[in-house]
């Protein structure tokens, strides 16, 4: 996703601009720009790919003495990842540099060509900086009229906006997208979108809110409608990039909500799903669907294989990447071969692609990270957008992977035609809602760890459930083998009576998965077979349950996939306090490593 950055003080400001943007490199991006003003004249470059072309661009440019500076990196939305498109975006006397979508773009853009305003890019961000200098010519005071810019946008921004008209001053605004500013005792300022860039050179940083507006500019930070409060950076990069939680896990979990929306971004429209990365040659004679993945990525496969027959249609089959190596498979051509994979370097599911490519199948990627061999190899690539992933134990790629599919599921039903439009509109609708409910999901953390002190013990635990909820009691199976070293499985709820709950007794943990609006009574019998033979039960569930030991009440909800999404928070949730307890380092548990590049 995109990255931002400004600055405002003494030194040599191109470096501090493009070192601040390879800080941010993890986010992804197609592009690169900056734009620094020094003694009241403004100089910009832009390069396509990687920040090094924007080196080379910027070779023999140097600053000397007091100035600004914002720099982007782009992940195109809005127009193809040209130079044209990338920002900063300028107009005849400001630049402007944005994260985020500005969803009223369109008819903001025909108000300011009627009036004769000339666009260069694609994108929606341009109109940013033509609005601002179309405002100005009503306000005199510049501040003001970004005020009117600011107030005319409807989406999600972080936006950094440089003028010649006041050469010392960097406005900005947030909303939706994230934006952090720094300074120092030397009166330096830094923006970022990230707190990676302003380690080591912010002693003091504030989060901003959503409707922070203000500007910086020498000696003075002006914020409304609060005051900013800012606390001290850690200097130590792992301390600060931890960003006060106690583990990256933690922080990763915490911030799931932002990263499925950053997933959805430019993809999820009112009416509409769009893959930019799929175009209809590509998809061409497709008819049915084979997914390999292995570990947390195969139970995002799995969850998939449920919406894709149930919505699209589509026959799906899903393998684990080691398993598909060796077993001679068949592969027809009417065969969309999709790998998913977080680090794109895992080695069985990189043979796997290697395979579907010389049996001359049509491959897709699903990945966090470009640039990655399974990305550099498979024909299209949907990236997750995640951001980097530090905990071995995934979450947020998990959660994004899940999202990713759930879309690409509705992609496929609108043109398969096997959903009508207004089934799609509902589901986009629910899909919506899933940032704001993983905020909310996050309130049961204190229940989490109060709950986690009595499951230390016992010789197992049985993760279970039904439909889309089965692949997520593997995941919560999965999460908590690895980091607690306590024996955990995930099994259909249905499956526990053909041999399973032999091993039923008060030691055998069963963490029921009971969605309401998911087969609740099928799921309910089941668990009761199990309680019947004393088996311990924790039940995850909107409605309480009687013969349930313990329950985390969940929040009701009307969809499926909103239960999956909190149902997964509490999972994480509760293997990362049981593991913490049993005092292991939850990032970096034995034996495991995050990038699995052997066979
Ligand atoms: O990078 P990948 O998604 O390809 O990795 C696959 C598995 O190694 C990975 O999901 C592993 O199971 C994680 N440690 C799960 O938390």
């Amino acid at each position: 996703m995109c990255g931002i950055v400004g600055y405002l003080g003494k030194r040599e400001i191109k470096s501090q601009l493009i070192d601040g943007l390879r800080e941010l490199e993890y986010r992804g991006y197609d592009s690169a720009g900056i734009a620094v003003m020094q003694q009241g004249s403004i100089q910009s470059f832009k390069a396509v790919g990687k920040l090094t072309n924007l080196d080379e661009k910027t070779k023999n440019f140097q600053t000397k003495g007091q100035g600004v500076g914002i720099g982007h990196t782009r992940w195109a939305t809005h127009g193809k990842p040209t130079e044209l498109n990338a920002h900063p975006h300028m107009g005849e006397y400001s630049y402007v540099v944005h994260n985020g979508i500005i969803e009223n773009y369109r008819e903001i853009k025909e108000m300011l060509e009627n009036e004769g305003v000339h666009f260069l890019s694609q994108t929606d961000t341009e109109v940013i900086v033509h609005l601002f200098e179309h405002e100005a010519k009503r306000h005199d005071d510049l501040f003001e009229a970004f005020k009117a810019t600011i107030d005319r946008l409807d989406g999600a921004y972080a936006v950094l906006l440089v003028s010649q008209k006041a050469p010392d001053t960097i406005f900005f605004a947030r909303n939706g997208s994230p934006m952090i500013i720094g300074k120092n005792a030397h009166g330096e300022v830094f923006f970022a979108s990230s707190d990676a860039p302003l380690i080591g050179e912010a002693e003091e940083v504030a989060y901003m809110e959503d409707g922070t507006i203000g500007y910086a500019t020498s000696g003075k930070i002006h914020v409304e409608p609060e005051p900013l409060q800012f606390v001290p950076l850690a200097g130590d990069k792992m301390t600060a990039q931890k960003g006060g939680y106690r583990f990256f896990m933690e922080k990763e979990i915490y911030e799931q909500y932002q990263v499925v929306s950053d997933a959805m971004i430019g993809r999820v429209l009112d009416d509409d799903i769009v893959f930019e990365e799929l175009d209809d040659a590509f998809l061409e004679g497709i008819s049915r669907i084979k997914i390999c993945a292995c570990g947390t990525s195969y139970h995002a496969a799995l969850t998939s294989s449920y919406l894709f027959e149930r919505q699209a249609k589509m026959p799906v089959n899903v393998e684990i990447a080691s398993e598909f190596r060796y077993k001679d498979p068949l592969l027809t051509e009417d065969t969309l071969f999709i790998v998913i994979s977080q680090s794109g370097e895992t080695a069985d599911t990189l043979e796997a692609l290697k395979m579907a490519k010389e049996a001359g199948l049509k491959t897709l990627a699903i990945c966090n990270v470009d640039n990655s061999s399974i990305v550099r190899l498979a024909d299209a690539t949907i990236l997750t957008r995640a951001g980097i992933e530090k905990g071995v134990a995934s979450t947020k790629a998990f959660a994004t992977q899940v999202m990713v599919l759930w879309m690409l599921t509705l992609f496929f039903a609108k043109k398969r035609g096997t959903m009508s439009d207004d089934a799609i509109r509902n589901e986009l609708l629910y899909m919506s809602y899933v940032p704001k409910d993983l905020k909310k999901s996050l309130e049961v953390h204190e229940k989490c760890k109060r709950l986690s002190k009595r499951y230390l013990h016992g010789h197992g635990f049985f993760f279970i459930g039904r439909d889309i909820f089965y692949p997520l009691a593997l995941e919560g199976a999965l999460k908590l083998k690895e980091i607690s070293y306590l024996h955990a499985e995930g099994y259909p709820a249905g499956e526990m009576k053909h041999g399973p709950i032999a091993l039923a007794d008060a030691e055998l943990f069963t963490i029921a998965l009971m969605p309401k609006t998911m087969l609740y009574d099928k799921t309910k019998s089941n668990v009761e077979e199990l309680s019947a033979r004393d088996s311990t039960i924790l039940s995850i569930s909107p409605e309480m349950f009687d013969l349930a030991d313990d329950f985390i009440l969940t929040h009701p909800h009307k969809h499926p996939m909103l239960e999956f999404f909190e149902m997964m928070v509490v999972e994480q949730l509760l293997a990362m306090e049981i593991a913490i307890r049993m005092g292991n380092d939850v990032d970096m548990p034995r034996n495991l490593a995050k990038s699995v590049t052997v066979e």
